[in-house]
């Protein structure tokens, strides 16, 4: 079985969530403390041992691969100024000369075919998703830990979090093969539906927007009508392809933020800004007065 070397980072949509914001900046370069979204999810796939990044853009959004991009005239001048750890940021956020491939969506018609627009880009290896709007944070990062789980199981493997019964209908969610305690961390399921109504759910186990999946997926998405929403959902080519490769969930234990709502963007920023020794403090302090007054 070869190695999860690729991963798809669907980043067509409009992001109109972010409106005004978002009209000429892409949703994914939205920066959360200093980094752009899009970057964390590149970053959780560098360490977990991916080497090629294929991106499913659309119209006007070429900011994206500028980011990733070496700059030489600002390293430039930050070397020149002696800006040493900026220009080591600025070094690190490029991914290296033919490992960013970039692939078109020429209309949002689903995640299913977001995917399947790659499908020239993966061939028939095993491949990962990333979907850039969630943000994870773990000690062990998440992609990290599924595309261990998925070279001791093979097939498709999915991160879950448990989630209250009444958000199954935001979500693609699985149908476990067996009752879970608390100490499953690795659940085989016998399907997946994607964004069922509380109470046709199979269970909480939510996917969370990260997915290891078998090249043949590619062939499964060609045939896969419109499902949820009037969408191809990837959701149901991982749940046709399950007579012939396995779907197991991989729960995820961490922090989640989902940085494709207001809230969570605002969150994600609190959270990471109090996670920096630069900027915590000060941030603290202001937080402090914002909540109870200059004095609190
Ligand atoms: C997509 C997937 C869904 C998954 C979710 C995670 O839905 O279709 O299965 O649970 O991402 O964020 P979307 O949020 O794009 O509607």
């Amino acid at each position: 079985m070869s190695r999860v070397r690729k991963a798809i980072f669907p980043v067509a949509g409009l992001g109109t969530r972010f409106l005004p914001a978002t009209k000429a900046v892409p949703k994914e370069l939205m920066p959360v403390v200093d980094r752009p979204v899009l970057q964390y999810a590149v970053e959780e796939a560098r360490a977990a041992g991916i080497e090629e990044f294929i991106f499913v853009s659309s119209m006007g959004k070429t900011a994206m691969e500028d980011h990733f991009d070496r700059n030489l005239p600002l390293e430039e001048t930050l070397e020149k100024k002696n800006k040493l750890e900026l220009l080591q940021a600025v070094r690190d956020a490029a991914i290296p000369d033919g490992q960013l491939t970039m692939v078109r969506q020429h209309a949002p018609k689903g995640l299913g075919h977001a995917v399947w627009c790659a499908r020239h880009a993966i061939g028939d290896e095993p491949f990962a998703v990333l979907l850039p709007d969630e943000v994870l944070h773990a000690e062990k990062p998440c992609l990290g830990q599924m595309v261990e789980a998925q070279e001791e199981l093979g097939g498709s493997v999915i991160a879950v979090i448990e989630v209250e019964r009444e958000d199954t209908k935001k979500y693609g969610v699985l149908d476990p093969v067996d009752a879970l305690t608390d100490e499953t961390d690795v659940i085989a399921a016998k399907g997946m539906i994607e964004k069922p109504a509380p109470d046709a759910a199979p269970s909480r186990l939510a996917c969370i927007g990260r997915y290891v999946l078998p090249g043949e997926i590619m062939s499964e998405l060609g045939k896969t009508g419109k499902g949820a929403g009037g969408e191809v959902q990837l959701t149901d080519a991982i749940a046709s392809l399950i007579g012939r490769h396995p779907l197991h969930g991989v729960r995820f234990k961490g922090a989640r933020y989902d940085c494709g709502s207001v809230l969570g963007f605002l969150e994600a920023n609190m959270a990471f800004g109090l996670a920096r020794e630069d900027v915590a403090p000060a941030l603290m302090k202001a937080m402090r007065a914002h909540l109870f007054g200059a004095k609190g």
